[in-house]
């Protein structure tokens, strides 16, 4: 149905538009009956149905429907499967038609900075590209069934201590390269209809309020289309948020905020066109749901648990194997530690989902009717010994074929809120492992977790098993593995450091409370590890497999790209072992051409594809220039300078086994403003000013030859300073230097150069 929204909103009075910019409650947008207008509702999110019937509350303490818990982020990030995200994406929209909600309030896409942040477990990846690529293919799913999506906390929400006043400060170059192309890519992409803000400031300003951020940046580079709502009190000045571009506020201030608009609309301090756009915003999404309702969706409870067990299945990430798995039927199997029987599966905060039923690993095996006995080791909500439950489980280690170890992060100490104070696991479980490791070789360790832990036990370990937090599903799930009913084929969407102290964050998290510097620029994760030949417990991009593969044939039939267009790269995939499995194909690019402060290599595609045992597929990728750049400040856009970058390809960022080399030329120019600080490489570096100053520098050459006299260049060398070093030394000098030792002829025709060059370039004469 079209709906004339400008023609509503024109019979609306100035009270009513400003109460659509703000909840009726904590769930709902208000109603405006005599238009049409409906109460939609809105709900957490981002793996599951937190819909509250009563009693709200955005901590995740109230009551909730019963929902199924699908795997959080950072389990569904390792699958490096947008096809996987987007069949998720697509079973909680039309679980979103079943129980009328208008919006699912996710997915959540900050950049994983530091391993301690509180609410890693919701994000997706300390990688831009990987998070944007899923964050997309999640909201197309769950909008494929008229249902908004509101990606989130937009932006630079990189810890929970002081989220809500904190200052994210961060250069310009570091927001555009690392925190904000997630929500780039997937508005670009997806078009969510809503999205977020966060409650920090961006270089002291509230996001609420940031009209670089909310109109200059989402609407005008973007195109964003939605609504933008804010983080649940992120509002400061509401005034303000409307004239940054801010549409709707949540939950509301029970009338409060939407008086000082009508207020400031009538004293002329605001603009009503502005606030008309914030209601036509609004309902374009709100009618967008309610004029497409879709009676036949459904919400099984039963059915979408094992479709939950399934994706779950596809994201667990094997980090290391010896061979002892895939366990085999006939061996004696010892599961310890409580996580066996009550696995831990989701995060506490607003993400916290009522679910429908768990079933745990150990439930799995009985069922299965497989030969496994189970000691509780340790608690799963509390780090506490217990002298005689650890000896009964050595005991019992050593007695049988396989110990399987159910570790992890207690509820508490991870959790939306509050950051964690260490990346170790709970000392009483490292001491289990590390007791039952003296007796026993063949021990695996199955890990819940939200986000990275200290594994010092690691090289001992015959296996180690990566399930993060689940959703509902990983009992059966990890059983499916742990026996080879099915492969394990996720990818860490993160590294994981040997120690907590190696992070690039490390001096700079969480900041002082008012502020936090990210100083650490675009060194975030393996940008920062691999650029520093820094080794890792776990590489981004890593995950082991029961079958192996190789890689072959990587064709770039085009070895030349511009600022426009693009080059096919493909490369071939052959699984080499015995059982089928599926490999996720990575591509990196590496700037070749000495420019500074870029890291190593950066992830620029990847594609997931399931081989039979001995099958070849080809997999392919297209590269455009964006893939190549870095954000250039001066320039305002993005640039990658003419050259060669390398395009890697293989199984992990630190597994690379193709290289291939690709041409680039642009036409975009550098901003150059000639000063006497302006040295002379940067002049001969730029194709405007080149051919002018070397002709300068033939003249100062011969001058100067001449002020040394015949035998300067002899002098030199002997000197041991070479003419290269000469050429360094001139290269880094500026004009106002070189204008001195020039002698005054040669300086007044530099001074005389330096405004030619300005007006060369096209400077303004100041
Ligand atoms: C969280 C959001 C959530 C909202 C509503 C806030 O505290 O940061 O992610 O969607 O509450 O529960």
């Amino acid at each position: 149905m079209e709906r004339d929204i400008k023609k509503i909103i024109s019979e609306m009075t100035l009270e009513e538009k400003a109460g659509m910019c703000s909840g009726e409650d904590f769930w709902r947008l208000k109603q405006v009956e005599r238009l049409g207008i409906p109460a939609v509702m809105v709900s957490d999110g981002p793996h599951g149905l937190r819909k509250q019937p009563e009693n709200a509350d955005h901590l995740g303490i109230g009551e909730s429907i019963v929902a199924v818990c699908f795997p959080a982020a950072c389990a569904t990030a390792s699958s490096f499967d947008t096809e996987l995200m987007n069949e998720m994406g697509k079973i909680l929209g039309e679980e979103c038609q079943a129980e009328d909600l208008s919006v699912l309030l996710g997915p959540a896409v900050n950049i994983k900075r530091s391993p301690l942040c509180g609410r890693n477990f919701e994000y997706l990846s300390e990688d831009p590209y990987l998070a944007g690529k899923m964050a997309a293919a999640y909201i197309k799913g769950v909008q494929s069934w008229d249902v908004g999506t509101s990606m989130k906390h937009y932006a630079a929400n990189n810890q929970e201590y002081n989220r809500m006043s904190c200052s994210s400060n961060l250069s310009e170059r570091t927001f555009r390269e690392i925190y904000l192309p997630a929500f780039e890519t997937a508005v670009k992409e997806a078009q969510p209809k809503t999205i977020m803000c966060s409650y920090n400031k961006i270089n002291g300003t509230y996001a609420s309020e940031n009209h670089h951020l909310l109109t200059k940046i989402l609407r005008d580079e973007w195109g964003f289309e939605g609504y933008v709502m804010t983080d649940w009190g992120a509002v400061a000045d509401r005034v303000k948020g409307i004239r940054a571009g801010l549409d709707l506020e949540m939950p509301g201030s029970g009338g409060f905020n939407d008086a000082k608009i009508v207020a400031a609309v009538k004293d002329g301090s605001l603009d009503e066109a502005l606030l008309d756009k914030a209601v036509e915003n609004i309902l374009k999404v709100v009618f967008s749901y309610a004029d497409n309702r879709r009676p036949e969706a459904v919400f099984d409870r039963d059915v979408d648990h094992e479709k939950a067990v399934n994706i779950e299945t596809e994201c667990a990430v094997l980090l290391e194997n010896n061979g002892v798995l895939p366990l085999k039927g006939d061996k004696k199997v010892v599961y310890i530690g409580e996580y066996a029987e009550k696995p831990r599966y989701q995060g506490g905060g607003s993400s916290h989902i009522n679910a429908s039923k768990v079933t745990s690993a150990l439930e799995s095996a009985k069922e299965k009717g497989r030969t496994v006995s189970y000691l509780k080791g340790f608690p799963a909500d509390k780090d506490e010994e217990n002298e005689a439950e650890l000896s009964a489980a050595v005991s019992a280690a050593r007695e049988a074929d396989v110990a399987i170890i159910f570790a992890g992060l207690p509820d508490v100490i991870e959790s939306e809120g509050y950051d964690r104070k260490d990346m170790k696991l709970p000392a009483c479980q490292n001491k289990l492992i590390e007791e039952v490791l003296k007796v026993q070789k063949n021990t695996v360790v199955v890990l819940h977790n939200g986000s990275p832990v200290e594994a010092p036990w690691a090289d001992d370990a015959a296996a180690v098993l990566e399930m993060y937090l689940g959703g509902q599903g990983v009992g059966e799930a990890a059983d499916r593995l742990l026996y080879g009913e099915a492969n394990p084929c996720g990818r860490l969407a993160e590294t994981f450091p040997f120690h907590l102290e190696d992070n690039p964050s490390y001096l700079n998290f969480p900041g002082d409370g008012r502020v936090v510097d990210y100083a650490e620029g675009v060194y975030v994760g393996y940008r920062y590890y691999d650029t520093k030949k820094m080794p890792v417990r776990w590489a981004f991009g890593h995950g082991l497999s029961y079958t192996s593969f190789s890689y072959g044939n990587l064709q770039m039939p085009e070895e030349t790209l511009g600022d426009t267009g693009s080059v096919k790269v493909s490369v071939d995939v052959t699984n080499t072992g015995a059982v089928a499995g599926k490999e996720v194909v990575q591509l990196y690019v590496s700037d070749k051409n000495g420019t500074s402060g870029r890291p190593v290599k950066e992830l620029k595609g990847f594609a997931k594809t399931a081989l039979a045992p001995g099958e070849t597929k080809t997999v392919e990728f297209t590269l455009n220039a964006r893939d190549l750049s870095f954000y250039h400040e001066g320039l305002g856009d993005w640039y990658a300078p003419s050259g060669t970058y390398e395009i890697l390809i293989g199984h992990a960022s630190d597994e690379i086994s193709l290289k291939g080399e690709l041409s680039f030329r642009t036409g975009k120019q550098l901003p150059l403003h000639v000063s006497g600080s302006t040295t002379v490489g940067e002049l001969l570096a730029h194709p405007v000013t080149a051919p002018i100053v070397g002709e300068m520098m033939k003249a100062m050459q011969a001058k100067m030859a001449g002020m040394m006299g015949d035998g300067a260049e002899e002098a030199a060398n002997a000197l041991g300073t070479g003419a290269e070093m000469m050429e360094a030394m001139v290269m880094g000098m500026p004009l106002k230097s070189l204008a001195s030792f020039a002698g005054a002829e040669l300086a007044a025709q530099i001074e005389q150069m330096m405004q030619s060059l300005n007006q060369a370039l096209g400077n303004v004469q100041k």
